[in-house]
């Protein structure tokens, strides 16, 4: 399916967002969401992620994490925060080791410079699988992040290795081919 036509399918579903599409897929290659799962999401506005994670397991608990605002979702506590400040939300870091998925479709700011935008792409993966780590349950914690196929891959993929006992990599139909978006899928914290 083009992917104005994935838009278009979120938009009369009325889906907050079409990356709804892309975790629905991953989720369900991985089963990395349990009926009961404590999630954060990491760069969760407008709220596509989170309201498909309530309504695959309305018992899960979601909280939610976002420089911009994002209407309310029942069930979800929402923060709105910049990711590098999530140790002063209270909230979350009384939580650490106990988050059973973490997630982040997050993406910065791209300045067109393409060694600029890597590098900077590169930066902020890495603080949201130090992030990651820090919160996951060592036993059963699972992490999915959003990335670029780009020079970096390969250094961000090594870093997930060092991390986690299985990682794997998805190209969901949903995701634009050219857009050289990809998702790194980590399982159980090493
Ligand atoms: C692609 S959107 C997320 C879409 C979301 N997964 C959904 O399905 O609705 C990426 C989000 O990352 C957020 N973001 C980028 N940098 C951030 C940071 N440092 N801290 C928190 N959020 C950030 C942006 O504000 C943006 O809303």
């Amino acid at each position: 399916m083009h992917s104005d036509s994935w838009a278009l399918k979120a938009k009369k579903l009325g889906l907050r967002s079409r990356a709804v599409f892309k975790l629905e897929e991953i989720l369900s290659k991985t089963q990395a969401l349990r009926h009961d799962s404590l999630v954060l999401d990491i760069g969760s506005a407008p709220g596509g992620w989170s309201e498909l994670i309530k309504s695959i397991a309305p018992s899960s608990e979601v909280y939610a994490i976002d420089l911009l605002p994002m209407d309310p979702i029942k069930g979800v506590r929402f923060f709105q925060e910049d990711l590098m400040n999530l140790e002063a939300i209270e909230e979350i870091s009384s939580l650490k080791l106990k988050f059973n998925l973490v997630i982040s479709d997050l993406a910065p700011n791209l300045t067109g410079i393409r060694a600029v935008d890597e590098e900077n792409i590169y930066e902020l993966n890495i603080v949201t699988l130090k992030t990651a780590i820090t919160y996951l349950n060592k036993s059963t914690g699972s992490f999915i992040i959003k990335t670029f196929q780009n020079s970096l891959f390969k250094k961000l993929r090594t870093q997930m290795e060092k991390s986690f006992h299985l990682v794997q990599t998805y190209k969901p139909a949903a995701s634009k081919s050219k857009s050289g978006e990809i998702y790194l899928f980590g399982d159980k914290p090493l």
